[in-house]
């Protein structure tokens, strides 16, 4: 079938069936175009928790529609893939972590959102990498913290903030990726071109960044630079909003150690494609569930970190 007939298709599906698709800036193309909303994740969390549609379609990896089937599980909540895990999820199995926190009482469990409902159960406050430095700021200075999956992004916070956080060892494997080498050879060839980092990124290509934010921080610093070319160190789906947004600027992905794979390609976010989006509107599943014990501890933390995010205007 025709990408036009596939469009077609959903667009009927998701009139009769009063849903709504939310999309992930690392999607395709063509989904990020055809989505309601598309936003980072904190931001898609947020519009879980306010849309009036009957059945969420969530057009990212597995953690983001829990967190919204956690926020509200009178929904229906489905995403095109349901094995479109995260690397950061998959490197903290919950028993695992749940012995990490055991190890250290008294600390406070600070868990990024990319994490699975089970971690959540376990945490005292979820953070995204929007509000992360916000959150652990409204914590009191001697507060002692357990911050995981990601310890990229642990590291980066600690340097912010000038805490001593106790990082879990995750990473992620397209942030990871990313070659200092070669990235320093296209600041040669590209003088101008200031480089946008996402937090997950390794601490010494953080260190020569222009800067580092979550995925709608970099979007909307392109937004507002007079600068016209940027070299992107994050998944590349990202770079579709940032051309839409501005096509007078030129966006150039930063290049993964290993040039002959595209690893800065999130294949679990590649997934979904525009076929299965339909199929999931038509057959309704694959459809997200999380056990109602899990649930009541998970919501917890993810409601106190979009309590403080609103008080920060996040
Ligand atoms: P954001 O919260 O910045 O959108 O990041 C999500 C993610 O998975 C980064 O790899
Ligand atoms: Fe997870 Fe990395 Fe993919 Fe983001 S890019 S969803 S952190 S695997």
């Amino acid at each position: 079938m025709e990408k036009k007939e596939w469009i077609e298709k959903i667009n009927t599906l998701r009139k009769e069936k009063n849903a709504i698709i939310l999309a992930h800036y690392y999607q395709e193309s063509d989904i990020q175009d055809i989505a309601d909303f598309v936003g980072d994740s904190l931001a898609l969390a947020q519009w879980a928790a306010k849309t009036t549609a009957d059945i969420i379609v969530l057009c990212g990896v597995h953690f983001m529609g829990e967190t919204a089937k956690i926020l509200f599980p009178q929904k229906r909540v489905f995403i095109p893939d349901s094995m479109a895990s995260c690397s950061l999820a998959e490197s903290c199995p919950a028993d695992e972590f749940e012995k990490f926190t055991q190890a250290y009482p008294g600390h406070t469990v600070i868990s990024y959102v990319n994490t699975t409902a089970a971690v959540k159960a376990l945490t005292d406050i979820v953070v995204t990498s929007t509000n992360a430095k916000q959150i652990v700021d409204s914590l009191p200075e001697d507060e002692k913290i357990i911050f995981g999956p990601d310890k990229n992004l642990g590291d980066y916070i600690n340097k912010l903030t000038g805490r001593n956080m106790l990082l879990w060892e995750g990473a992620c494997h397209v942030h990871e990726q990313f070659s200092l080498e070669k990235i320093l050879e296209l600041k040669k060839e590209f003088p101008h071109a200031l480089l946008l980092a996402h937090p997950e990124c390794r601490k010494y290509i953080l260190e020569i960044a222009d800067h580092v934010g979550s995925t709608s921080s970099i979007i909307a610093f392109a937004r507002n630079s007079g600068n016209k070319q940027f070299i992107v160190a994050t998944e590349s789906g990202i770079l579709h909003q940032m051309q839409k947004e501005n096509p007078d600027k030129e966006f150039i992905p930063a290049p993964p150690e290993d040039s002959t794979c595209a690893c800065n390609d999130c294949f679990y976010m590649k997934m979904n494609t525009l076929e299965k989006l339909y199929l999931c509107l038509k057959n309704e599943r694959p459809e997200i569930f999380v056990d109602e014990d899990v649930r009541l501890q998970a919501v917890k933390p993810i409601e106190r970190m979009l309590e403080i995010s609103a008080k920060y205007g996040l």
